[in-house]
């Protein structure tokens, strides 16, 4: 299994101070910014797009930044989050006309394609492109808000990409997002989880550094020690 990557939501940061904030984790220890982009049509809401990501890079974030789009159509936004300086461009397969065509637009621009599965999304979308994707993203919660609650049959939907993942042979990050706290990401880990978002959980937190570090602990199996 690849090293964890822990990777904040920026949805539960402070908008008005983003960049400070998008720094503080980022010396907490977080790997990679994990960047929500809703569209208030595929999801009932509405946040930020290449501007922002293109400002972040020129504020001097160098972390890879994972773009999350939850939008249709997707084509057309893919080429401005690359040159806005997207590492990681994740997609949901409904919201697109030609997945496999997405997947390829995504890796033309130079970015890494990641698929998007929600929680009623079944994992046979993986049939024809697990071969072709650098990440696979299942969501714990329905897209569209900060702050929502684990839904638990995404443990044993983790087991299941875990196995499938494995069995391609090839290194594809396996990521949660929603609902993710220090109290059940061990349980997300052991499911099989390598790559893991949180937003309410580190943003809502007094000390980010202490709830990365906590969390750390908890997918090494460390807790209570
Ligand atoms: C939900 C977003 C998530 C969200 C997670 O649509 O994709 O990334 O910010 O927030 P928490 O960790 O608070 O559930
Ligand atoms: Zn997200």
């Amino acid at each position: 299994m690849q090293p964890a990557v822990i990777a904040p939501s920026i949805l539960s940061a402070n908008f008005a101070r983003l960049g400070e904030e998008v720094d503080a984790v980022l010396m907490a220890g977080a790997d990679w910014v994990h960047f929500d982009v809703m569209d208030n049509h595929y999801v009932p809401n509405l946040t930020i797009g290449p501007l922002v990501c293109e400002a972040l890079r020129g504020y001097g974030v160098t972390a890879p930044i994972d773009v999350h789009l939850m939008i249709q159509p997707v084509d057309r936004i893919v080429p401005d989050f690359a040159r806005a300086g997207a590492t990681y461009i994740t997609f949901h397969p409904e919201a697109s006309g030609h997945v496999d065509r997405t997947i390829q637009l995504i890796r033309e621009n130079g970015c890494r394609p990641g698929l998007v599965f929600n929680p009623a999304t079944p994992l046979s979308w993986l049939d024809y492109t697990l071969e072709s994707i650098d990440l696979v993203l299942l969501m714990s919660v329905n897209p569209g808000f900060g702050g929502q609650k684990f839904i638990g049959s995404a443990l044993g939907k983790l087991a299941e990409a875990r196995r499938r993942i494995d069995a391609s042979g090839r290194s594809v990050r396996l990521e949660i997002d929603g609902g993710v706290k220090v109290d059940n990401i061990g349980a997300i880990a052991r499911a099989g989880a390598d790559t893991f978002v949180a937003g309410s959980a580190i943003f809502g937190s007094d000390d980010y550094a202490a709830t990365v570090a906590t969390m750390r602990r908890e997918i090494a199996g460390e807790s209570g020690q």
